[in-house]
Parts: structure tokens; sequence; C-alpha cells
């Protein structure tokens, strides 16, 4: 640690921890939304009394969006950023795009992550030094290069002086009706987030979620086929009833078997609603989310105000392009689980006021 650094961290250590129990209206604590996509983060971290102070998110339908719930454009590519430009925060968060580092890098911190959009968030760190960085990815960036991507990170985070923790969380551990799996990274100045005491909410049902009504896309009977003696399969929550009765593929299909290609491709399937709903993914822009009624006794798409709220978003502007809000809404972040992490970090005092001077 640099002289400056050791400094900086001694005067941390005697500001006034946040209380946990007040929003701190007159000091909120200040954050920057990086990636920020149609908010998801800003959203959780207004509602647990954080300021946003900047944004920055390269995708001009996201813009949009952005824009016209929070009425602040966005800052366009992070690349660009100098981080000196920056107003004032102390909270850094963002749910980066999951890149290879190049297998050139040896040293497995901060210089192994050139050319990456993570070396965009390491390099403002590096400048600013905010007290709490929290980070969302995809489940599988776990095991994305062998387990390397996440290593390079963490290493690159400790070597920015942070202690740094990482869990998989679900969604409906949140009270969410989403099996919906993400990787949270926590990296703090004052000492190691504890996941462990995130406070979880029981999972609800679908059902609970649905729109009393609207113009619902019902499947004819014909369309769809209905299994036996459907089971809850946990942890997800799930409860698989049915599939769509699409084509099959006949080509190098065993026989017996043509039916099983309906079955497991994911736009087919048919959940209950008495159970969880599958991740939202950010590559199905026609939303073929299908749902089975057993009390309505029909199956229906999921509509995309569901979608909204199975993440966590109450009251939202969606864009005026479907395609395009299912791709934003896949992309985003469950908002409950991080008003949970946000607000468990100001309980666990990871967040003081005056911070974030520029390092130079
Ligand atoms: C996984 S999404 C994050 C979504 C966000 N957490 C939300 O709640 O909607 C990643 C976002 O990074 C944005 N992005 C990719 N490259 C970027 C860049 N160079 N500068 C700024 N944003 C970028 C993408 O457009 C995308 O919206």
């Amino acid at each position: 640690m640099t002289y400056t650094q050791r400094k900086q961290r001694d005067l941390w250590e005697r500001e006034p921890i946040f209380s946990p129990s007040s929003n701190n209206k007159n000091y909120p604590v200040k954050f920057i939304d990086l990636f920020a996509g149609i908010g998801g983060f800003r959203i959780a971290l207004e509602k647990e009394g954080f300021k946003c102070v900047f944004s920055s998110e390269i995708n001009k339908h996201c813009q949009k969006v952005y824009e016209d719930n929070f009425k602040e454009k966005p800052y366009g590519d992070i690349t660009k950023i100098n981080p000196i430009d920056i107003p004032q925060f102390e909270v850094l968060v963002g749910g980066f795009p999951c890149q290879p580092f190049s297998i050139s890098g040896h040293k497995k911190g901060f210089d192994d992550t050139r050319g990456t959009l993570f070396f965009d968030i390491a390099r403002i760190i590096d400048k600013r030094h905010p007290k709490l960085v929290i980070l969302e990815n995809v489940k599988h960036f776990i095991h994305h290069d062998k387990g390397r991507t996440l290593r390079i990170i963490i290493n690159t985070l400790k070597e920015l002086d942070y202690f740094v923790s990482y869990q998989l969380l679900n969604a409906n551990d949140f009270g969410l009706p989403q099996n919906r799996e993400r990787i949270f990274i926590v990296a703090s100045k004052i000492q190691y987030f504890q996941f462990e005491k995130l406070q979880k909410i029981p999972t609800p049902q679908l059902k609970d979620f649905l729109d009393k009504k609207g113009d619902f896309e019902i499947l004819k009977k014909e369309e769809y086929t209905l299994i036996k003696n459907p089971k809850v399969q946990q942890p997800s929550g799930l409860i698989f009833v049915g599939y769509r009765n699409k084509n099959c593929w006949k080509k190098g299909v065993r026989p017996n078997t043509s039916h099983l290609s309906r079955v497991h491709r994911q736009p087919n399937r048919i959940y209950s609603i008495h159970g969880t709903h599958p991740t939202i993914p950010s590559q199905e822009t026609s939303g073929r989310f299908f749902i089975y009624n057993d009390e309505k006794q029909y199956v229906r798409k999921l509509t995309l105000n569901e979608c909204y709220k199975i993440m966590g978003f109450e009251n939202f502007k969606p864009y005026h392009l479907v395609a395009e809000s299912y791709k934003q809404i896949g992309n985003s972040v469950a908002i409950p689980v991080i008003r949970a992490i946000a607000k468990e970090t100001k309980n666990q005092g990871l967040i003081r006021r005056n911070c974030c001077e520029v390092i130079v």
C-alpha cells in the first residue's frame, strides 16, 4: 500500500459510519452506475437512500429508457471516461459484460485486465478509490476460462487494496418467483462483506405476480402437451408441467425420442404458476415464456409487464420496441437482491462519509 493510500485509509477509519436505520437524506451515500442498462442497480440503491451522481451506458436504446425513467442521459462508452471528471462518489456499481482476459497475461492482476471492460472499472477504482464496489455477473462467470477470469478480477481488486467477497445468489431467495442465479462481488475498503448475513425472503409463487387482466396470448389446446404428475424441482422452485407441440427434429434422432427436442428447448417449455419462472434471458427477443394456469385451465405467454415484475421492477416506463425491451429486462438485475446487498453494506458499516479522493 502506498503512503497516500495508507493516509487515506487512516482518515476513513476515523469517519462516522452511516447509521443502518436511517437513509441519511441530508448526506446520501453517492454512487456511480456503470454498465447501467435500464437502471436496475439504480432503482435498488435509490430505494436504500443512496444517490446516483453519474451513469454510463453505451447502448442507445438503454440510454433512452434510462433517460425516460431517471431524467438523466447516461454517459456513453466507459472506455472514454476520464476518472477525474466523475463527480465525488463513495460507491461504484456495475453489471459488466463477461470477457476473457488475454492468455498472455501472467501477473493475474491489474495488468492482465487490459483490453477488457473490467479494466475500465479497475482504472476508475485505481484513480478514485471508492469505499465500496458492487459487481454482478452471470452464473457461468465463476467457471469462465476455467475460473481464471474471476481469479484475475479478485486479484485485481485485492491489488487495489480491497477486501473482496463473492457469492452466487438466487433471486428466488429474495422474494421473487424467478430462478435467477447470478454472481455478486463486493469489494470493501473497510472489511469483508459477509454474504451470510443477507436477509432472505421466502420464495413466492408466480401466480402472485401475474397481471389480473390484459390481452393475453392464450395457446390452443392442440398447441401443447401437459405431463402427468409434475413435481417441484429444488432448489429452483420450478414446476415443469409440459411443452409446446412445436416441430421436432427428426434427422439423426433415435427412434421414439424425437419429442425430447421439444421438451428440452427452453422456449417450448411450460411452467406452472404455482412455482417459479426460469431465468429471463437476454437472448429471447420474442418473449416465448409460457405458463400454465390450472385454475383457468389455459397456457398463455407471460406478458412483458410480468417479466418486469418478476425482476422486481414496479411502475417502470418500458421502451416502445418490444424486442429491445425483452433484451433489456433479461440483461438487467433482480432488484431485491441488489437492495438486500446495499442494505447489508450499511448494517455491516462498510460505508462511511467523505470518500473518494482522486489519487494521481
Ligand atoms: C449486463 S448489462 C447490465 C445491465 C444493468 N445492470 C441493468 O440493470 O439494466 C451490461 C451493459 O453494459 C453495456 N456496455 C457494454 N459495453 C459498454 C461500454 N463500452 N460502455 C458503457 N456501457 C457498455 C451494455 O450495453 C449493457 O447494457
